[in-house]
């Protein structure tokens, strides 16, 4: 029996796109709102919240509603890609602000934070992906920005980010996590302390490589804040209605794509863990994977379908598996239902810092079994 005041699950709001219901209509799809301005009413007033598209609109308003929602948060911003919502937050540091990244991330994220340092905006200081130790060492008395990728491109390492969030608030640091490995509905990265939640929603909570997006999540707004939606307004980099509507669809099956992707990630993880052709199998949701024990808890043991691998061989020998899979698709990427394979080193440039056998793996929907078999014939014919 349903109990009284019974709380809706975050899943069942997910599935119902919040519940949407037109009062006029009976249209249970939230529509696309593709107007560029707004009229006046007859005083000739603002009919709130809404004046001109760059602000927003209904759509985007009622997919951050979604993000919020499974975040726990009071507010998101969803931004026209996970770039342009690092950006804004880069963009509204103070001038000089000393900030602490990690030495691997996600290469656009690390590229734009250095060609702010270039131009003199920002000074950054570095540690290693995973290690609070570093993290803590790297901190100043005039910090304002811990980032925290986890699990982190592409070696899958694992960030503890309740205690991230300890050091960088012990020196009035703010902590930015990225999770975009782990979706919230695996990890709400603030209820573990993060002040800000960065996602590509490019990834999973679109999941179906047909948009890019991006958000920014928060508890409890301020002055940073502040300055951050004034970017986005002024940047114009709000996410427009059409991909919002897609992002909308694409988070109704954000658990049963996530579960998934989990269950078939875990399955190739054990499959290739002791392969005669595989050096490493880099996969939190491993036991023998450092970040296992954090990570179980950080994603309620919901680790996705990240993984990456290194082979055996040469470099050579990794973009030969790459290109001879027939099931994986050889594209960039990831957090699709499609499963994708990438030569990381090729993608990233020779400056960053990845084995040069590693192969990024996007674990999707399909048959595991066909994910499988692909992988061993590439194998097979990249070692003849
Ligand atoms: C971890 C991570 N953060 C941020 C981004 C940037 O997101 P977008 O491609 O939506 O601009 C990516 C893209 O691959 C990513 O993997």
């Amino acid at each position: 029996m349903t109990k009284k005041n019974h709380t809706l699950s975050t899943e069942t709001k997910m599935a119902q796109a919040l519940r949407y219901l037109d009062k006029e209509t009976g249209a249970i799809v939230p529509p696309i709102q593709s107007t560029a301005t707004y009229a006046r009413d007859s005083n000739y007033e603002i009919k709130k919240p809404y004046w001109y598209r760059r602000d927003g609109n209904e759509t985007t308003s009622h997919a951050e509603k979604m993000v919020a929602e499974l975040e726990d948060a009071t507010e998101t911003l969803l931004f026209a890609s996970g770039m342009s919502a690092a950006t804004s937050v880069i963009d509204s540091l103070n001038p000089n602000a000393h900030v602490v990244i990690p030495k691997a991330m996600y290469h656009g994220v690390l590229n734009q934070f250095q060609t702010y340092e270039t131009k003199k905006r920002l000074k950054i200081s570095y540690y290693t992906a995973g290690n609070l130790e570093e993290l803590s060492n790297a901190m100043q008395n005039n910090t304002s920005l811990v980032w925290v990728e986890t699990p982190n491109n592409p070696d899958w390492a694992v960030t503890d980010i309740s205690k991230a969030a300890d050091i960088a608030h012990s020196k009035g640091a703010k902590l930015l996590t990225d999770c975009t490995a782990t979706p919230p509905c695996a990890t709400k990265a603030l209820n573990f302390g993060a002040d800000i939640s960065m996602h590509s929603a490019t990834k999973y909570l679109n999941g179906h490589s047909d948009i890019t997006s991006g958000s920014l999540s928060i508890k409890s707004s301020d002055a940073f804040w502040e300055e951050i939606a004034l970017n986005r307004k002024l940047q114009g980099s709000v996410l427009q209605s059409f991909d919002a509507f897609l992002l909308i669809r694409g988070m109704r099956t954000l658990f049963l794509r996530f579960e998934k992707a989990t269950e078939n990630a875990t399955r190739i993880a054990h499959h290739f863990e002791h392969h005669k052709l595989i050096e490493k199998v880099l996969y939190p949701g491993l036991a023998s994977h450092p970040g296992h024990a954090i990570q179980a808890a950080q994603t309620s043991r919901l680790f996705g379908g990240m993984m990456s691998l290194i082979t055996k061989g040469n470099k050579q020998t990794a973009i030969d598996v790459a290109r001879y899979c027939n099931v994986f698709y050889p594209a960039t990427s990831l957090g699709g239902v499609e499963s994708l394979i990438e030569h990381r080193a090729t993608v990233s440039g020779d400056d960053f810092p990845v084995h040069p056998n590693l192969l990024r793996l996007s674990i999707g929907i399909e048959d595991v079994n066909d994910l499988i078999d692909d992988l061993e014939q590439a194998l097979e014919r990249a070692n003849t």
